[in-house]
């Protein structure tokens, strides 16, 4: 009886414990459904949708990751983004601090799908008034992108 006891209390202290959230708000916003996210997950509504589905812990930028992200920037983006002004795309030095870079990388990789399905995505298309297209990068050259965003970014 007196171990049934301690048993109660320990799962009531337990019950009450979870209640309260002690984990990080970053954490707690996937979780957290009282907005509205127009049917995405709150993973989806901050990161946007294709093959990035996580979280990514960047390492410290990667200069010759940056370099070659540069390269394909001039060969496969410029034709519609500069860095500073507003183009046939929105202007992309600064795209890391609109969002995040699990958004950045998927808007690289799935750009059809975000302009359907996305709602900064779907805003971005009602300003702009062109689809992007998909460039035929891989998810390597997305990172090296993400880097040259990341570089050049900096100081500003
Ligand atoms: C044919 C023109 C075109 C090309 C080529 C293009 N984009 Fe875009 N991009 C756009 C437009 C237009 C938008 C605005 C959203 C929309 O209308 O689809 C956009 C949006 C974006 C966004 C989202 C910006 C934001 O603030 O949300 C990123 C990131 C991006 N482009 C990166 C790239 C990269 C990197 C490349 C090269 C691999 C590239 N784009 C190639 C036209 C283009």
């Amino acid at each position: 009886m007196k171990n049934f006891a301690i048993f109660i209390l320990l799962t009531s202290f337990l019950y009450f414990n979870c209640g309260s959230d002690n984990r990080p708000d970053s954490e707690k916003k996937d979780h957290n459904t009282s907005h509205d996210n127009h049917g995405l997950s709150d993973f989806e509504f901050e990161n946007g949708i294709g093959p990035i589905k996580q979280k990514i812990d960047l390492p410290p930028l990667n200069k010759a990751m940056a370099k070659d992200g540069e390269k394909i920037f001039s060969e496969k983006c410029a034709s519609c983004h500069k860095l500073d002004e507003r183009y046939v795309g929105p202007a992309q030095r600064d795209v890391l601090k609109r969002r995040t870079p699990e958004y950045v990388m998927n808007m690289i990789l799935n750009p059809e799908e975000m302009g359907k399905v996305h709602p900064e995505a779907k805003k971005m298309l009602a300003e702009y008034l062109t689809p992007m297209p998909f460039q035929n990068v891989t998810v390597e050259d997305a990172q090296k992108l993400l880097e040259y965003f990341r570089l050049v970014g900096e100081d500003k």
